[in-house]
């Protein structure tokens, strides 16, 4: 079955949920993130803390992926990825990228952009030996982003990280770890009826107040 373009172009959706007005907006937009953050799990969506990671390589070509958030605070957003995979070249070449979560269910999207840096080791290492053994594995058994001739490499990849690790504690791969993405700006938006969405970002300057705008739809 394929969609055709006018099915594709009739594919419409009126949004009238809530609307979102600055005043009740919290002046520190990571508290107010937090808050639409809660709202989307207890929708229970399916990984609500899922976000699409933009980036820009040394020739200027964006690419963009979802990866998890794994922590929100004054620092910023932080997830966990392969240094060396193709997002990880990205942002040793260009450390500015942005984070998109799309939260259908509460008809809201969150638009973060800023600057990574890489989080510390230690605070790698609790969150690494936090998952599953299976996914500490994974980390070693996966070189990011590389072809693979078949499948059956990649489980191989795993036999040969599971038998060389045994019943040990699993290593905290050097070449894996975590990035922070500190906001300059965050913009949070709200669906509403005939295509008027709210949309009011906050921006900063380097040790600046935030500022909240409202932006056209
Ligand atoms: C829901 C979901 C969550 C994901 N979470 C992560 C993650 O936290 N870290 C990660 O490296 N890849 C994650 N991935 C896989 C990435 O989307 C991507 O395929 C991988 O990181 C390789 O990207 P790259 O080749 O651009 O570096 C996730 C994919 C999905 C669909």
């Amino acid at each position: 079955m394929s969609l055709s373009p006018a099915a594709l172009a009739a594919l419409r959706q009126e949004y009238s949920e809530r609307g979102l007005r600055r005043a009740e907006l919290d002046p520190n937009p990571i508290v107010q993130f937090g808050l639409w953050l809660a709202e989307a799990t207890v929708q229970q969506l399916l990984e609500p803390n899922a976000m699409t990671l933009a980036t820009v390589d040394a020739e200027g070509q964006p690419a963009s992926r979802v990866v998890l958030l794994k922590g929100c605070d004054d620092r910023g957003f932080t997830f966990f990825t392969s240094y060396e995979g193709a997002k990880g070249r990205q942002l040793a070449a260009n450390p500015r990228a942005s984070l998109t979560f799309w939260w259908g269910a509460l008809e809201r999207q969150v638009h973060v952009r800023g600057t990574v840096s890489k989080v510390s080791r230690e605070e790698t290492e609790t969150y690494f030996h936090s998952r599953p053994v299976t996914s500490q594995l994974g980390a070693w058994a996966s070189h990011q982003s590389e072809v693979l001739k078949d499948r059956a490499q990649l489980e191989q990849q795993f036999e040969q990280a599971l038998s060389r690790f045994g019943e040990q504690e699993v290593p905290l791969p050097p070449f894996w770890g975590g990035y922070c993405l500190r906001p300059s700006a965050i913009e949070f938006w709200q669906g509403r009826r005939s295509r008027l969405h709210d949309r009011l970002r906050y921006s900063r300057g380097s040790d600046e107040p935030w500022l909240i705008e409202r932006l056209s739809p």
